[in-house]
């Protein structure tokens, strides 16, 4: 039987760990929710929300990971023999499947803009309307899904040294490049700064306990954290490094792209006179008809695209990864059989959500578009579940002689991060979902 693999080294675990939670979240998500939540007041929150509740979750999802050596629903098996744990392996699993088929969507998006990028076919008058025909045509939408769930199924069938971490290895650094030259742009145009204060100077009056819940929903989504992707990867590790280094790693990574996303788009929105509310066409209108108008746009918009496509590919890889480590246990040597499988079902499965745009939109569950539904399912309700579990097995299942062997660390930490996930974590999910459920209510 096929062995199992492990990351080459730690710098390869933190650019695939990292590739994972940079994705959506921060450059799509990221700057329209500052944009509708008030600014600089939202930023912090995120800070905080990624610092005290996101990263504590993420080390577990690390711990619990690499004590297991594999896939979520044997290492919950390995871990707490004979209870019902890996329960939240298989939700991984099912959420997996469903996050995948939605993100591929906005993924085609992105691969239709780029085609158009480079082809020299978005000098066009009004990027509102183009968008609008880009997700209501069928045919181009599904074609577009397709082409990146098949990028993504072939990085992930060459495993994880060969296929993810080789990927991550020229993406993540690429990406990094490209975001600080488009800042750069950005922060030259005359009328910038006015964007920079909007990100970085607050205004308190904005603090208020529903911002704080968005944040720390934003936090949970772009670090990735209660599907077991993290975990996943974190089971491809080697004994000897350092877990706690590699969350922090990822967690800062995730902050700087969120903030030098915001430092793209909000310094060229107010430079240019336009609303930093654009909610989530920032991205697919706001942004082209500024580069529209500024000199070597095109260029800039190229890069723009890749550097998402880059982002998003990356986290989709780890969204398959679940899924095929789950689906396959040890046997290794079925992995290619079954990303191509898995990934087919996916696309099957996000179909309805790539029409949600035209054909069905008028389509509703409970009111949302399949899209927005799929969105909601995933990330209001299955990561905060998925992570409370999380962190209440890391905290009360695990015995602290576990736990500190796996972390090996200077103790006061040890004993920080485990009042985290006990207490705090839990707390912080089950107030965000109370909340939400008055909301609904009310
Ligand atoms: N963190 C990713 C993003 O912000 O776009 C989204 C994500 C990746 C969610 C992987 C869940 C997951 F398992």
């Amino acid at each position: 039987m096929a062995p199992r693999e492990q990351w080459t080294s730690k710098l390869g675990f933190i650019l695939a760990a990292a590739g994972s939670a940079i994705g959506l979240g921060a450059i799509w998500k990221f700057p329209y929710m500052v944009g509708t939540n008030g600014g600089s007041v939202f930023v912090l929150l995120f800070i905080i929300s990624t610092i005290g509740i996101g990263l504590p979750i993420l080390l577990a999802e690390f711990v619990i990971g690499r004590m297991g050596q594999s896939d979520a629903v044997t290492a919950f098996k390995r871990l707490a023999p004979g209870k019902k744990w890996p329960i939240i392996g298989w939700l991984g699993f099912a959420f997996g499947f469903i996050v995948l088929s939605f993100y591929s969507v906005v993924g085609g998006w992105i691969l239709s803009y780029l085609v158009r990028a480079l082809t020299f076919q978005l000098d066009v008058a009004d990027f509102g309307a183009l968008f609008a025909s880009i997700t209501a045509n069928p045919l181009e939408i599904l074609l577009a899904q397709a082409v990146f769930l098949l990028l993504t199924i072939w990085i992930v069938q060459g495993g994880i040294k060969a296929g993810i971490e080789r990927a991550s290895r020229w993406m993540m650094p690429l990406l990094f490049i490209f975001f600080i030259i488009l800042a750069i742009r950005s922060l030259t145009l005359d009328g910038a700064m006015e964007g920079v204060r909007f990100l970085f100077v607050p205004d308190w009056s904005l603090l208020t306990g529903g911002t704080f819940l968005v944040a720390l929903g934003q936090a949970f989504f772009s670090l990735s954290v209660g599907v077991t992707a993290m975990m996943t990867y974190a089971s491809y590790l080697s004994k000897d490094e350092q877990l706690g280094q590699s969350a922090l790693s990822v967690s800062i990574l995730n902050i700087v792209i969120s903030i030098l996303a915001g430092l793209v788009i909000f310094p060229a929105v107010f430079a240019l006179g336009l609303s930093p509310a654009e909610g989530p066409g920032l991205i697919f209108i706001i942004l082209p008809a500024i580069f529209g108008q500024i000199p070597f746009g095109g260029f800039f918009m190229i890069l723009f695209f890749i550097l998402m496509l880059f982002a998003t590919l990356t986290s989709s890889m780890s969204m398959l990864e679940i899924v095929v480590s789950t689906g396959i246990r040890a046997k290794y040597d079925r992995r290619k059989r079954a990303a191509w499988v898995f990934g087919a079902l996916i696309f099957i499965i996000g179909i309805p959500s790539a029409l949600s745009f035209g054909v069905l939109s008028e389509f509703t569950i409970f009111g949302d578009t399949i899209f927005d539904f799929a969105d909601l399912l995933t990330s209001r309700i299955g990561m905060p579940i998925g992570a409370l579990a999380i962190s209440i097995f890391a905290g009360f299942v695990l015995t602290n002689k576990q736990t500190t062997d796996e972390l090996n660390t200077h103790p006061l930490i040890h004993s920080v991060w485990k009042f985290l996930v006990k207490y705090a974590a839990p707390a912080a999910i089950i107030i965000i979902f109370v909340t939400w459920i008055f909301e609904i209510l009310s």
